[in-house]
């Protein structure tokens, strides 16, 4: 077979766009998301999504997930289970909400439980960066509240030191005013119940999103290379 020369640039580009007419496509089907809006960024097989929106019938609630398959099973099981408040959309994260919603336009944003990617080479796909917190930080509106949760300690070291000198973020406790005051009913994701059937630790960051603005320049905090693996492993979370 003849293959034609495509340079690099041009073909991520193609790639890049057939992923934003994707989004176009599901958005068009999609109705209108009514506030209050919650997000969860990796809904992976749709878990703790279908348990929020039976939770919160009053809500409107997206999961975004860039595994095609686990994002169709979970709109199918919302559809099935006629859970009209909550949509699951295949796509990037980094695509999508720039997408799909206007600044100041979320209550909440809940990571759960994100890949840490151990390898060296693998470090750039990791979600926690500088840029991808002012993405959130603008599209959370002020009182508003990201929710991560993680297992892996230096994970959760990383993403302490990138959200602790924020202006965007305040970190809160359950029980502390201005927290959210519904922790204790959340649904638990598949990995989380991994997780604490293994007597392991989780950590968990309850951020509040204060009045600053989100910065143009949100500076290069350099991620770790390497993320040393547990010693305990834990079964794939997609199975
Ligand atoms: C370790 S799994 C955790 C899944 C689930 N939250 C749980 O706790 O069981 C991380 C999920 O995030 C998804 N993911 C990673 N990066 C993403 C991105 N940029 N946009 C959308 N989904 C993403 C992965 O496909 C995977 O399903």
């Amino acid at each position: 077979m003849d293959l034609q020369e495509v340079s690099f640039p041009e073909a991520i580009a193609r790639y890049r766009n057939n992923e934003l007419d994707e989004i176009r496509a599901w958005a068009s089907t999609a109705a209108p998301f009514t506030p209050p809006i919650q997000v969860e960024i990796g809904s992976n097989r749709g878990r703790f999504i279908q348990g929020l929106a039976q939770l919160y019938p009053e809500r409107s609630l997206l999961g975004v997930e860039w595994q095609r398959k686990w994002a169709r099973l979970s709109e199918q099981d919302l559809r099935d289970a006629g859970l009209d408040n909550a949509r699951v959309l295949h796509a990037d994260v980094n695509l999508a909400l720039p997408m799909l919603f206007p600044d100041g336009a979320l209550e909440r944003v809940y990571v759960l439980f994100p890949d840490p990617w151990w390898k060296r080479r693998h470090a750039k796909r990791r979600l926690f960066t500088p840029e991808f917190l002012q993405l959130l930080a603008a599209k959370i509106a002020p009182g508003g509240h990201l929710v991560i949760k993680t297992d892996v300690e230096p994970y959760a070291e990383h993403i302490e030191q990138l959200t602790s000198t924020l202006a965007q973020f305040q970190a809160t406790s359950p029980g502390d005013p201005g927290a959210p005051d519904d922790v204790e009913a959340w649904p638990r994701t598949t990995r989380e119940r991994k997780i604490i059937r293994k007597g392991l630790p989780v950590w968990r960051f309850f951020l509040r999103r204060t009045e600053a603005p989100p910065t143009d320049n949100p500076g290069d905090a350099p991620l770790p290379e390497v993320f040393d693996k547990p010693d305990v492993t834990i079964d794939n979370p997609r199975q």
